[in-house]
């Protein structure tokens, strides 16, 4: 019998990279898991940690703390290293400390041969993941970044509370920068197959008070909500992180928001940012192009142009 196994790296183990590690080894997602930190000590105890997880898991990963040198086997590279937001910063400002860390941790993965998918959260991550993709050297389709796929997941939770809908029932998407400057594209939002701005105008009576520029803020402001109350947020993406590496194992074919290389799509180029993409075991088989409305492709241009301004401040 032929097995291949199902190999994966987490470069970073603070608290978003061991979060990943956590639902990767709980949801048997892959076989063999490399854990890879500046503090190889803090690397060594989440794997050992991670490891004793395993008379209670329904699926063997055998997990293990090692370095760049065993990168070349990896299917999928998951990169959660970078610089956290100090109090008053938003993303894209840790962007200078980031890009330094992201120039080491790419040459050092590229020199162990590595050529799978590199699947990227440290943030600004669209500014990142364009990065990691100069960098590699890599195709396009083997470099994605979470991008908008965990605000479509809060959008999700925000109109499932409204709705009184189970949030796997809606479809949407927040899209554009993983950041302030992101929107939801509420033309191709529905509910059960319906639009929800159908709905919306059949229902008045029930939900007339609907504000759907207070929902987008809701969905752009939700990290921060939980960054006041709690210092940082992991489990979120963490989840998103190990969802992602699932679909590209089963070569699902799934649609998910992540962070991609335009080229030419939405009459872009040369940038990364979030948009819907079918998600294989080649990592982004097509990115899908939404009829957005006048509006939506305002928005879009908008926060394009506020990626392209951070880009320029480190060279690209
Ligand atoms: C968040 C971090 C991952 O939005 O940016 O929770």
């Amino acid at each position: 019998m032929q097995h291949k196994t199902r190999n994966v790296a987490i470069i970073g183990t603070g608290l978003v990279g061991s979060s990943c590690a956590y639902s990767m080894v709980n949801q048997g997602i892959c076989d063999d898991l490399l854990l890879i930190d500046i503090n190889r000590e803090r690397a060594l105890g989440e794997a050992m940690d991670l490891s004793h997880c395993i008379d209670f898991t329904n699926v063997r990963t055998k997990v293990r703390a090692g370095s760049y040198e065993e990168c070349g086997d990896r299917d999928i590279i998951i990169i959660t290293a970078g610089a956290p937001p100090k109090p008053g910063q938003t993303r894209l400002d840790t962007l200078g400390v980031s890009a330094k860390i992201m120039q080491d941790v790419v040459s050092n993965v590229m020199k162990s041969g590595f050529n799978g998918i590199f699947l990227i959260a440290s943030n600004p991550v669209d500014i990142i993941t364009y990065m990691v993709w100069k960098i590699s050297g890599l195709p396009r389709n083997q470099v994605i970044g979470t991008g908008t796929s965990l605000d479509s997941s809060r959008l999700k939770a925000i109109l499932s509370d409204i709705l009184d809908v189970d949030p796997r029932s809606i479809h949407g998407y927040s899209l554009g920068e993983h950041g302030d400057s992101q929107f939801v594209a509420w033309s191709h939002v529905t509910v059960g197959g319906k639009p929800f701005l159908q709905i919306l105008e059949e229902h008045k009576d029930r939900f007339g008070e609907i504000n759907l520029d207070e929902i987008t803020d809701k969905v752009r402001k939700a990290g921060w909500e939980i960054y006041n109350r709690k210092g940082t947020t992991y489990y979120g993406i963490g989840n998103a992180l190990a969802f992602i590496a699932r679909s590209i194992f089963n070569d699902d074919h799934k649609v998910i928001a992540v962070s991609a290389v335009l080229d030419g799509e939405y009459g872009v180029k040369d940038i990364c940012t979030g948009v819907p993409a079918i998600i294989t075991r080649e990592g982004i088989k097509e990115i899908v192009e939404l009829n957005l409305t006048p509006v939506e492709k305002e928005k879009f241009q908008q926060s394009n142009k506020v990626l392209k301004e951070y880009m320029q401040t480190i060279g690209f």
